[in-house]
């Protein structure tokens, strides 16, 4: 090939570069540029045949410099081609966030919210607060004596088999343990008014209560309690059934209501359970309040003497009445749920209801 044509074929690489579309077509005019049959290393062959030095070295640099313009043709379009693939492979992988988000229908977001169990407290402590009570929260960890034993509940008192008690193994046997009920913490507050002269009292104590129960539609072995704890001169059982049915009505409605039956509890005399209109058949009578119309919420009492001796309050200068309910159990009437354990279940078509 003469110097002329090589020049020609040097021309067409480069416009054959200058076309390509791809790294492909790129890699393809160069394998050709570097076989042996290419036109650039044919001439170079021939170079072998020129015979006056001084004419094979300029031949052999002209030579060259067509290979060099080639491959330097090749790597500048390489190099713009990448540059355009990259954007293109970008643009093509990108996602379009707001898209996804505002179809709705493939991507729904829902909002969480607190649970059931959790709500039916906040009402709660709302209904006690406009009432005028002040709420206070407690340990759920206690010893014998403040969930027991102030409470006019000895060691061996029939009543503590009404408490079936998980107890921590911390060394010494049965002395610490979950609390079972709310009612350790008239203990603790009763200590606090008497060591800061704070009495009288007006407390709301929510919180978490733990019994070795099997879980039913009715009970399970965490719950939830409020206890409400009134301490006073000239307090009566009246003032009591009135917190009760005031709180009833405020809380379920005005057409539910409370009574209260005569019970026992060590730590209040008298004593009373208090039931309210079955929240189902609106007290009609049904399954669930087994066809009597009411259903059992909590315990109350006036504040036992025995307990104020416990604690040092002289009980012919101040009188008081406790109660306590189960939040749960508010939450399973107000809301109709059948059974307690869904509470418990996470299960998200029974937490969206709520
Ligand atoms: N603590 C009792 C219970 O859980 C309820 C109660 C509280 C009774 C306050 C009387 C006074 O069974």
């Amino acid at each position: 090939m003469s110097e002329i044509d090589l020049q020609d074929h040097v021309d067409l690489v480069i416009a054959e570069v200058a076309r390509a579309e791809h790294s492909r077509d790129l890699d393809a005019i160069e394998s050709a540029h570097k076989a042996k049959n290419s036109p650039v290393l044919a001439a170079r062959r021939a170079l072998g045949a020129v015979t006056d030095e001084e004419q094979r070295r300029e031949l052999g640099r002209r030579i060259q410099g067509c290979s060099d313009a080639i491959t330097a043709a090749i790597a500048a379009r390489r190099e713009e081609l990448s540059a355009i693939e990259r954007e293109a492979s970008l643009a093509s992988d990108a996602l379009d966030l707001t898209e996804v988000l505002s179809s709705a229908g493939s991507f729904p977001s829902r909002r969480g919210h607190a649970h059931v169990v959790s709500k039916t407290r906040a009402s709660l402590e709302d209904v006690f607060v406009a009432m005028g009570f002040t709420i206070k929260e407690g340990p759920e960890v206690e010893t014998d004596w403040y969930n027991f034993e102030a409470l006019n509940l000895p060691p061996g008192h029939p009543a503590r088999d009404m408490y079936d008690t998980m107890y921590l193994d911390l060394g010494e046997a049965e002395t610490v343990l979950m609390r079972t009920h709310t009612s350790p913490m008239q203990i603790h507050l009763l200590e606090e008014a008497v060591a800061d002269q704070s009495l009288p009292l007006h407390v709301a104590i929510p919180g978490r209560c733990y019994r070795l129960d099997t879980p039913d539609a009715r009970h399970l072995p965490v719950f939830h309690q409020v206890e409400g704890l009134v301490v006073d001169k000239g307090i009566t059982f009246g003032d009591l059934a009135g917190v009760i049915e005031t709180f009833t009505a405020a809380y379920f409605g005005p057409d539910i209501h409370s009574r209260l039956r005569p019970a026992y509890f060590p730590f209040t005399e008298p004593s009373a359970e208090f039931e309210i209109t079955c929240t189902i058949c609106r007290g009609e009578g049904c399954r669930t309040c087994s066809k009597t119309g009411w259903i059992e919420l909590g315990g109350c009492g006036m504040i036992d003497p025995a307990v104020f001796d416990a604690v040092g309050i002289d009980a012919t200068e101040w009188s008081g009445f406790a109660f306590g309910f189960g939040i749960d159990r508010c939450a399973q009437m107000r809301h109709s749920i059948a059974d307690m354990r869904a509470l418990i279940e996470n299960d998200l078509r029974f937490s969206r209801q709520f």
